[in-house]
């Protein structure tokens, strides 16, 4: 039987909904908020205003994309966490009218979870699925985590940061810089003009598999700020290098803890998730591991590292498979550890 699923995702400023039939997609559409650039990263209050707005026409436009009507759904999942409360309250509101009024199931997801069941989406015959347990560091805006995954549904977290996330410490080295929000994805582009070893900033010392970036932050704004003092346009100058110095020990971070998990787990599956796993120096640095190390690497399509429902929809499939479904009582949670779900 072919079963359809909606997923809805409204975690942070992208509203976002797709349509899977068993694992596969069959629309995916994301309405970007681009209201946030002008004040230099997310406003909670009107990312909450803004996915009220655009929920029910990317509703309407994926059902058109995938040609089924909304009787035709098995089931409807939504991002119940984590992420900014007013943001998750849009979704989730929807996505339990939308399951009263077609009598169908709700299914809440977890927003880091489906981040790495996204790897679970067959996009092409050839593809090869992770196998259990395998590694995964997922890292994006709000988080940073390396986790041991026992099955779909059982997700040890064994790494974690102890302040900002990836993507924070990439976005503020943006913002340092006078790049826009956010910035990451910039740091990326100007990287691939630049020498990575042109600058040298320090890397924390953290016990463990944790991280930490907020001493990076400082480090670079200090060394901007010195070298500003003696040349007004050094930023402009050095752009290139310094996106390419800073990317890359921003990366060395992070796979010096994932090498250091595999080494303790035994575990050389090795997979990446969430936005910043779009980035070209933490892909590369991946595709290396698994010549050197031996890692099989499992590294998302571009489409399906930054917020997607895609993501939502399969890990609602996997659900729905397993009878795991939420009862209109639930309720949005904003951090990572304040629920199973
Ligand atoms: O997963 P995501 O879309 O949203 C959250 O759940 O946070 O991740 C967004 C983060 C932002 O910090 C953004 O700058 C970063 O992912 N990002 C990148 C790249 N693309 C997105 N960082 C570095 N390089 C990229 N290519
Ligand atoms: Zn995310």
């Amino acid at each position: 039987m072919s079963i359809y699923i909606l997923g809805i995702e409204s975690s942070c400023d992208d509203t976002s909904a797709a349509i899977l039939n068993k694992r596969k997609i069959l629309a995916n559409v994301t309405a970007n908020q681009q209201i946030h650039k002008d004040f230099g990263g997310v406003v909670p209050e009107l990312a909450s205003r803004a996915h009220q707005q655009n929920i029910i026409p990317v509703i309407d436009k994926v059902l058109s994309i995938a040609n089924i009507s909304k009787n035709q759904l098995h089931a409807v999942a939504f991002t119940n966490g984590p992420g900014l409360l007013g943001s998750l309250l849009v979704g989730a509101s929807f996505a339990k009218s939308f399951s009263l009024a077609l009598g169908i199931p709700l299914i809440e997801v977890n927003h880091m979870h489906a981040h790495i069941l996204a790897h679970f989406i067959e996009d092409d015959s050839e593809k090869d699925f992770p196998e259990f347990p395998f590694l995964c560091l997922t890292v994006s805006g709000g988080h940073t985590q390396i986790m041991l995954i026992k099955n779909y549904f059982e997700m040890e977290l064994i790494g974690n940061t102890i302040d900002d996330a990836a993507g924070e410490a990439f976005d503020k080295a943006a913002k340092i810089m006078g790049l826009p929000y956010p910035g990451g994805p910039l740091v990326d582009k100007y990287s691939k003009e630049g020498n990575s070893s042109a600058f040298k900033f320090p890397h924390p010392n953290i016990s463990g598999l944790d991280f930490s970036f907020s001493g990076l932050k400082t480090s670079f704004l200090y060394f901007l700020r010195d070298n500003l003092k003696i040349d007004p346009d050094f930023i402009e100058k050095n752009k290139a290098d310094l996106c390419a110095s800073i990317q890359h020990t921003i990366v060395e971070i992070l796979m010096s803890k994932l090498r250091k998990a595999s080494l303790e787990t035994g575990i050389n599956q090795v997979a990446i998730a969430g936005g910043v796993s779009a980035n070209s120096g933490l892909r590369n640095a991946m595709l290396r591991e698994a010549d050197v190390s031996g890692w099989k690497v499992f590294i998302p399509k571009f489409e399906y590292c930054t917020d997607n429902a895609a993501m939502i929809a399969v890990t609602g499939y996997l659900k729905y498979l397993d009878n795991n479904f939420a009862s209109q009582n639930v309720s949005p949670f904003t951090r990572y550890n304040d629920t199973k779900a």
